[in-house]
């Protein structure tokens, strides 16, 4: 069977403008919010606490977060260490997200550590958060197929799962950053982390749509029974630490499908292309969704 409700965890202003080539103005990226939980989306992910040289498209981080600390909705931001959290809580932010990696080769290049130092970076993150009453989400990144090291095995998925949750994370998002996987893969991760006691109600999946996959993987997920999909409105997205990753999941392919499918989100999809069309003519280019190409004539 299918869920009734699907909880969707928009990424657009964090996923999506990391991997901009030029600085999006803070103004614009509040707007872009704004926007978003005006169409309904109540998990807004909203930037990242990292270091500004690694990543400088969102190095406004602290004059963004109080612009949009008002909205009636959730607002993630993304921590790697201590300092990221700090910056966080400084500002009042109530969810965190740490993000660890399946492979050695992206935990290198997107974190300058070997899986268990970055595992043990988290530590501290998650004890501190969790004991502020801060909601943690882990991220895994490469849990279907790594663009240095092929295929990854599904046990070394499971192993880092368990890490996290052990850790105290509430939830996961299982990421495809470079968008291989194919709902078979799905599937057998899903099936192995049940057996591994990693309980589906606190999985989300994270899909990038490389291949044109993503709602096919998702459609398996939700088979599966899992209920969090993140999504990127219009497409946007990407990990400048991993070649070959291109937009997530767009919000609006993912609203039209679960529409279609009689599954409740709480979107408004003809306000959520209008935002979609907004920001890609902020951007200069037309957005790669489907969707929003089909509903806008763009
Ligand atoms: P490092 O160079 O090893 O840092 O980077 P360090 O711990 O050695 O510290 C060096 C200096 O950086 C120190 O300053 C720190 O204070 C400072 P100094 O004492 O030398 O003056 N520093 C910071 N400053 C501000 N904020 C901070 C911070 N931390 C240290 N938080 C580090 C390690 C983790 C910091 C770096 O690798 C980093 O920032 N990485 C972030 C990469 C990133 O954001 N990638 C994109 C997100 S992941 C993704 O997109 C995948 C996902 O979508 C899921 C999927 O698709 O798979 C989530
Ligand atoms: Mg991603």
């Amino acid at each position: 069977g299918l869920p009734a409700r699907v909880r969707i965890h928009e990424v657009g202003a964090r996923d999506g403008l990391q991997n901009e080539k030029t600085a999006v103005p803070t103004e614009v990226k509040a707007e872009f919010v704004r926007r978003l939980a005006d169409a309904g989306l109540t998990t807004i992910e909203a930037t990242s606490f990292v270091h500004p040289k690694w990543v400088p498209q969102l190095a406004d981080a602290e004059q963004l977060f109080p612009r949009i600390a008002d909205l009636p909705v959730d607002l993630p931001v993304l921590v790697p260490n201590e300092r990221g959290l700090d910056r966080a809580l400084a500002l009042g932010a109530r969810r965190v997200a740490v993000f660890a990696s399946a492979t050695e080769s992206f935990a290198k290049a997107n974190l300058n550590r070997t899986v268990d130092e970055a595992l043990a970076m988290f530590e501290p993150v998650v004890s501190r958060a969790k004991a502020e009453g801060v909601h943690v989400r882990g991220y895994l990144s490469m849990c279907f197929g790594d663009p240095w090291e092929g295929p990854v095995p599904v046990p070394q998925v499971v192993r880092v799962c368990r890490a996290l949750v052990d850790m105290g994370c509430d939830e996961l998002s299982l990421g495809d950053t470079i968008g291989v996987a194919t709902p078979g893969h799905v599937t057998a991760l899903l099936t192995a982390l049940n057996a591994a006691d990693v309980p589906t109600p606190a999985l989300g999946v994270h899909f990038h749509d490389t291949y044109g996959q993503a709602l096919a993987n998702t459609l398996a997920a939700l088979r599966h029974g899992v209920t969090t999909v993140d999504a990127s409105a219009g497409g946007l997205g990407g990990c400048p630490y991993a070649k070959s990753a291109t937009g997530n999941l767009a919000t609006e392919d993912l609203v039209w499908m679960l529409r279609g499918l009689g599954i409740d989100t709480g979107v408004d999809l003809g306000r959520l292309v209008a935002t979609s069309v907004w920001m890609a003519d902020r951007l200069g280019r037309p957005s790669p969704s489907r969707t929003v190409r089909a509903l806008s004539h763009q």
